[in-house]
């Protein structure tokens, strides 16, 4: 086998979550910029009033013309070849958003400095967790008005449970930004305004022992520096590469996308502190990525909307070897040996069809509806299968109502297939049969696909009524409880999923845990791996 070593461990392949808003795009988009995939002057964000109707990514493309695509996104910068993975947000989040971390090596959490830990960050940390992945924090908009930053510091803490290893330290805030100290080097970062990223920043590095710092700092603003980092080296915990890589311990980096300031310092930190391509877990044991022959997963399919074209398309995350696009590979799953359909990797301005790619590459292939999330194909001869995509709970759940119950059949072919996709997860009662069914989604966006989707490929006309139910938790030791017997409080509901799993929907976390009160030895589980 040859050796593709060189190749594989220059990849490094990530996600990066953030709450809306945040400035996960504005953050992308200035990697990119160090990637030499935009030039400066096309960093010019317009005012766009659609944007976040669309994938932030598609926007990105539509305004700049650059090379972004709405899932995966490749570039390279100082030796290194970066795919970065798009968890959209806004109204494109679901279940897919999670599931796209599950094709990631490391995670870079971005947090508006003025609001700290929010709703949805917390969310993808949970499922990044999980993973016991690499989360590096960069703490961003410092050119405005910030929270104070232990403060920040400890809110990621309590509210996340991992401590956190501040790698630089923010010099003041909004009109008073000066820049980041970094505290290896003992140098500090100037800022300069660089009118909103359009112009080259002049900024320059100080140790913080010269006395031409003055010149930069008030003497108000010296004395906090000082201060805070005496109290920084005597209280904060010590950067282990160690507990990073297993997901223990935040690198956190401060820093402004917008005026791109302190961007590149966190890319080159970043990079250096996060691994290549990860060996995966398969039934047959660890693949080695660099070791093996190729080998990939499915962690998304994206079927397409247009009637027409009823085509899907799988994306695949590469986890060993490399991919070659004229031999044949071997289905695991569906048992069959097969040639990958029109591989693509969503780069340039359009897709294009790729000839290889390498273990932390993502690539895209035509599928003609013989993939289901999480199969695994690899080289033929082999037939080890990765660990299947966990359920992710719904948050948002509805009844369905079929308007003409002369198409029940056509209802439940169609209902099955989308939560085959996995765009939808359906739950009946836990006595009864498919007469009620009940489907959660993460994104509620997803409720509009589903009534859209019946009506156009099925011709079946639904209504949906909302449920306030916001919790759902699986039963995890189910074969030690009696369901039946389970006592919860008044606004709990029993259903089962399509495997026939039990489980329970509650309206608010405090019920989830008024029920494991009520009924000792009960394990509730937020995913579901079977
Ligand atoms: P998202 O992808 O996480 O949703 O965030 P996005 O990058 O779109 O940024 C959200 C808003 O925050 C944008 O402003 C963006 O310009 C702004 N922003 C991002 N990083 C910084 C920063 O470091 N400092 C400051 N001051 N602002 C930042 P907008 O007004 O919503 O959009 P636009 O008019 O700038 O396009």
């Amino acid at each position: 086998m040859a050796d593709y070593t060189k190749e594989i461990t220059k990849r490094r392949t990530f996600a990066i979550i953030s709450h809306p808003d945040a400035g996960k795009t504005t953050l992308t988009e200035k990697f990119l910029l160090y990637g030499g995939a935009i030039n400066l002057a096309g960093s010019v964000k317009g005012k766009a009033t659609s944007r976040h109707a669309v994938s932030d990514w598609m926007e990105i493309e539509k305004e700049r013309g650059i090379s972004v695509t709405s899932s995966v996104l490749q570039f390279n910068y100082d030796g290194y070849c970066i795919n970065i993975l798009d968890t959209p947000g806004h109204q494109d989040f679901s279940e897919d958003t999670y599931r796209t971390l599950m094709a990631a090596d490391s995670a870079v959490m971005v947090i508006d400095a003025s609001k700290g830990v929010e709703a949805q960050t917390r969310k993808l940390f949970k499922v990044c967790a999980m993973r016991h992945i690499p989360i590096f924090t960069f703490i961003n908009k410092l050119d405005r008005d910030a929270n104070d930053t232990f403060d920040l510091l400890d809110d990621i803490e309590k509210e996340l449970g991992i401590p956190t290893c501040p790698i630089n330290w923010p010099i003041g805030s909004g009109k008073k930004f000066r820049g980041v100290y970094d505290r290896d080097t003992r140098k500090v970062l100037t800022f300069s305004d660089t009118m909103k990223g359009t112009k080259e920043g002049i900024g320059e590095e100080i140790s913080v022992d010269e006395p031409r710092l003055d010149e930069v700092l008030d003497a108000e603003q010296k004395e906090q520096l000082l201060e805070e980092i005496e109290l920084l080296d005597g209280a904060s915990a010590e950067f282990d590469q160690d507990l990073v890589n297993e997901g223990k311990l935040s690198p956190v980096f401060f820093g402004s996308a917008l005026t791109n300031f302190g961007v590149e310092t966190f890319l080159e930190h970043f990079l250096k502190m996060t691994s290549s391509p990860l060996p995966r877990t398969a039934d047959i044991g660890v693949i080695d990525p660099v070791k093996e022959e190729f080998s990939a997963f499915v962690f998304k399919i994206q079927a397409n909307m247009n009637k027409n074209h009823r085509d899907r398309i799988a994306f695949m995350r590469i986890c060993s070897g490399k991919f070659d696009a004229s031999r044949e590979v071997f289905h695991v799953q569906g048992n069959k040996k097969m040639r990958l359909s029109q591989p693509q990797q969503m780069m340039a301005s359009d897709r294009h069809v790729v000839e290889e790619a390498y273990a932390g590459d993502i690539i895209g292939v035509f599928d003609p509806g013989i993939f289901a999330i999480g199969d695994t194909v690899c080289t033929p001869g082999k037939k080890y299968a990765y660990e299947g995509i966990p359920t992710f709970a719904p948050e948002h759940f509805a009844r369905v109502r079929l308007m003409d119950s002369m198409k029940r059949k056509q209802f439940v072919k169609g209902v099955n297939q989308i939560a085959q996709e996995g765009a939808i997860q359906i739950f009946q009662e836990f006595m009864g049969g498919m007469e009620e069914i009940i489907v959660g989604v993460v994104g509620v966006l997803q409720f509009d696909v589903l009534k859209y989707r019946l009506e156009n490929e099925y011709n079946v006309e639904i209504r949906l009524e909302s449920l306030p139910y916001e919790h759902i938790r699986w039963i995890a030791n189910k074969e030690s409880v009696d369901i039946e017997k389970l006592t919860g409080t008044s606004d709990m509901k029993k259903v089962k999923d399509m495997r026939g799993n039990p489980l329970l929907l509650f309206v608010n976390a405090w019920s989830v845990g008024m029920t494991l009160d009520r009924n000792e030895g009960l394990e509730l589980a937020e995913f579901s791996r079977n």
